[in-house]
């Protein structure tokens, strides 16, 4: 089989060093990728459908397997579909589970899938009001309804913040038409916690649970970034509850969404909110998490490559395929480097140092790409988040161990990174 995957993060570079070493897959490049990655990468844009058609059809690509958001919301996956081409990844009106809050949310609503109350408001004046009249308490949530670069979520613990957010998004449309209309919604309370499945359009096959640390600074300080480190499995995931979510939130959304006429076929992302009152849904994400996938990945003992193919084809239930396990209780955990300045304005050109030694020394130690490019021999920052240190090992102890050694072997001008990714696991243990 030969595959293409779409994009240039960590978590494409995940993705391809994943399915490069599967017996199914012959041939694997990555597009743009980034120059730290180890497989082939190829010059191409993932937003010009035109360009990535003809290269799929010259390279003879057998499956498109799309990394980020953006190329799914323009509608990419249509694209490929009509010309016969296989990709896994979801057309346009079934991306819109992530590209709009407000048709999840009331997706959502028509299917019973258990979120957080909320109210989509087209204005400024109807948001303010909404605020002002209390229906949510004082502590609310504000959210741009289209895709604003992980930045259009305010939790606002008191209302004039809200009303501030709503200006912002609204009237200074800090976020374009991102912000043309805004959901409120009810704070909730509770350890969040990300599920991920395959989804064919009707069936599913789960993958492990993973919790992000989105905020720069060590206990969750500081401003959010688009994810500084993850561990997979989250111990607060049981069986019981990973049933609970899967009957009450995976299969309905999956039912929904076929009787809508927009099958859901791709990485479905459930982001959790576990609350008194059971799982919530926060969010929907139509593609794998960065950096949740380089922690899921290298659990993963099966092979990816035929379930992505299984899913593009609509054939997942009879495949034969079972959900991939992680070994005997393997813990991963995965420490995101990140460039001088992030998740401001991110410093380029900064020689990165050490790989070599980690690659010597550090077994059971995986080092994915994102922001760098080549300077000559050199490596340098090219972009916020720089590397993903991800460390597996029998328990979240030793992984976190192992994941921070390997960081503290890597070095650049202004490198940050937290101090207490995986903390969570082991408290939790
Ligand atoms: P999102 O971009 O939708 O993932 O939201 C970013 C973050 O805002 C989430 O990871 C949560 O920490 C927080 N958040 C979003 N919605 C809510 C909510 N209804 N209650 C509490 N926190 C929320
Ligand atoms: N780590 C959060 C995301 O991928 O959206």
């Amino acid at each position: 089989m030969r595959i293409l995957v779409l994009g240039s993060g960590a978590r494409e570079h995940a993705l391809a060093w994943k399915l490069g070493q599967e017996p199914a897959v012959d041939y694997l490049v990555c597009a743009p990728g980034n120059a730290g990655m180890q497989s082939g990468v190829a010059p191409l844009d993932p937003l010009d459908t035109d360009a990535v058609v003809r290269f799929v059809r010259r390279d003879r690509i057998d499956l498109t397997v799309v990394g980020p958001e953006a190329p799914l919301g323009r509608g990419l996956a249509d694209r490929l579909q009509a010309e016969g081409l296989r990709v896994f990844g979801p057309t346009k009106a079934a991306a819109q589970l992530e590209t709009s809050k407000a048709f999840a949310k009331d997706f959502m609503q028509r299917h019973a899938v258990p979120t957080a109350r909320y109210r989509v408001c087209g204005s400024a004046d109807e948001a303010i009001a909404a605020i002002r009249s209390g229906e949510f308490g004082d502590a609310l949530v504000v959210k741009a309804d289209g895709l604003a670069a992980g930045k259009g979520v305010v939790v606002a613990p008191d209302r004039a913040t809200a009303e501030s957010a709503v200006r912002s998004a609204m009237v200074d449309r800090s976020f374009g038409d991102a912000g043309a209309r805004v959901v409120l919604e009810e704070l909730l309370q509770g350890p969040e916690v990300s599920f991920f499945v395959i989804a064919d359009g009707e069936n599913y096959v789960p993958l492990l649970s993973a919790q992000d640390h989105k905020r720069i600074f060590d206990n969750d300080e500081g401003p959010n970034t688009g994810g500084m480190g993850a561990f997979s499995p989250s111990p607060l995931m049981t069986a019981a509850l990973q049933e609970q979510i899967e009957r009450d939130i995976v299969q309905p959304v999956l039912r929904g969404m076929a009787g809508e006429g927009t099958p859901f076929r791709g990485f479905l992302y459930c982001g959790l909110m576990l609350t008194a009152d059971g799982p919530k849904v926060i969010e929907f994400n139509v593609r794998f998490g960065d950096p949740e996938a380089q922690v899921v990945l290298p659990l993963l003992v099966e092979p990816l490559a035929p379930l992505l193919l299984a899913a593009s084809e609509a054939r997942l239930s009879g495949s034969g395929l079972r959900a991939p396990e992680p070994g005997s209780r393997r813990a991963s955990v995965g420490v995101v480097l990140a460039a001088h300045g992030y998740p401001g304005d991110p410093r380029s050109g900064d020689v990165i140092t050490g790989l070599a030694d980690v690659a010597r020394d550090c077994p059971d130690v995986l080092v994915f790409h994102a922001g760098v490019k080549a300077r000559g021999a050199d490596l340098v920052t090219a972009g916020g988040r720089v590397l993903t240190v991800v460390a597996t090992a029998p328990s979240f102890e030793i992984a976190i161990a192992r994941a921070y050694e390997a960081a503290g072997k890597i070095r650049f001008e202004g490198m940050q990174y937290r101090r207490d990714i995986g903390a969570k696991a082991l408290s939790i243990d």
